[in-house]
């Protein structure tokens, strides 16, 4: 392999259909960089030899999908902030001197998701559906768009209060969990939900949240993004509220990667949008 083709990739399982290997390649492209980005399938138990071995053929870094984000926490020598927060790492960036670095992208490229579809919190209250990992990156975009609290709903309200206990040390933004059935006592003046439960997906009935009970001008936004509109937000559409998906998080949790594999800083635009809806058109 010649020294100047700069190597990176997605590693996960099943990652048949992430968007990364499209998404990169169409920067590539575009920014003429000699480079190459591609899936890594690696099963649960091969993570840690398979980061190994990409380190030695020279990959650059990767970037981390599901099941690997805890692995990838607990492999890297060092991580950045959100990672430390949320204790997982969806990018992996390998050193000369042989470290590992880690970090969570994810939480910026929600916040930058949200800023770019004109959601400001500006001192106002946000909901939070979910206490899994993406839960505590959302938590982190929510207080950088400046929520004044994050009320974190989950079906099982132990697990939010756990959430919640693990992040308060770190964030200033007033956390405070609740169960889903506490939606109607706070929906009324909270103007963000951002949905990272996977119900709804995989066949499960989505959230039986009643929507009309959020002011008009909320804004309803699912981290997922295939289906890109799924039926939480089929169902805001219906309720004439603003809806955001998850390919702008997708888009924006890239750019840092890119830049860090491959030394150009890349644009979110409308192009690249169309490119990626294509794709997940095209199955
Ligand atoms: P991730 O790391 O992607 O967030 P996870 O840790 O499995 O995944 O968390 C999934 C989230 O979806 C949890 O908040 C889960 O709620 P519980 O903690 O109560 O299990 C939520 N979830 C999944 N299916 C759900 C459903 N049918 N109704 C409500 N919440 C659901």
């Amino acid at each position: 392999m010649s020294g100047q083709v700069r190597l990176a990739g997605v590693i996960g399982w099943p990652v048949t259909h992430s968007l990364s290997p499209r998404l990169h390649g169409y920067w590539l492209e575009k920014y003429g960089v000699e480079g190459s980005y591609i899936a890594l399938p690696v099963r649960r138990e091969d993570f840690s030899t398979a980061v190994r071995s990409l380190q030695r053929e020279g990959y650059r870094g990767v970037s981390v999908t599901v099941p690997h984000k805890e692995a990838a926490f607990a492999i890297a020598h060092r991580v950045d902030r959100a990672a430390k927060a949320a204790g997982a790492v969806n990018q992996l960036l390998f050193h000369e001197d042989g470290a590992i670095e880690g970090l969570n992208t994810d939480a910026i490229g929600l916040a930058a998701s949200l800023r770019e579809a004109g959601v400001s919190l500006d001192g106002k209250p946000a909901i939070l559906l979910g206490a899994g990992g993406a839960a505590r990156a959302a938590v982190l975009a929510l207080t950088m768009l400046g929520a004044s609290e994050i009320r974190v709903l989950n079906r099982d309200r132990h697990r939010a209060e756990v959430l919640v206990s693990n992040l308060s040390s770190a964030i200033d933004t007033d956390l405070i969990p609740m169960g889903l059935e506490d939606w109607h006592k706070i929906a009324g003046d909270s103007i963000l939900v951002v949905n990272t439960t996977s119900a709804g997906m995989k066949g499960t009935p989505s959230l039986d949240l009643r929507l009309e009970a959020l002011p008009k001008t909320a804004t309803i936004c699912d981290i997922v993004y295939n289906p890109l509109e799924t039926d939480l937000l089929k169902r805001a559409r219906a309720a004439n509220l603003k809806t955001v998906d998850g390919l702008g998080m997708l888009m924006h949790q890239a750019i840092p990667a890119f830049k860090a594999f491959f030394g150009v800083e890349p644009e979110v635009t409308p192009a690249l949008r169309r490119e990626l809806e294509e794709a997940l058109a095209d199955g």
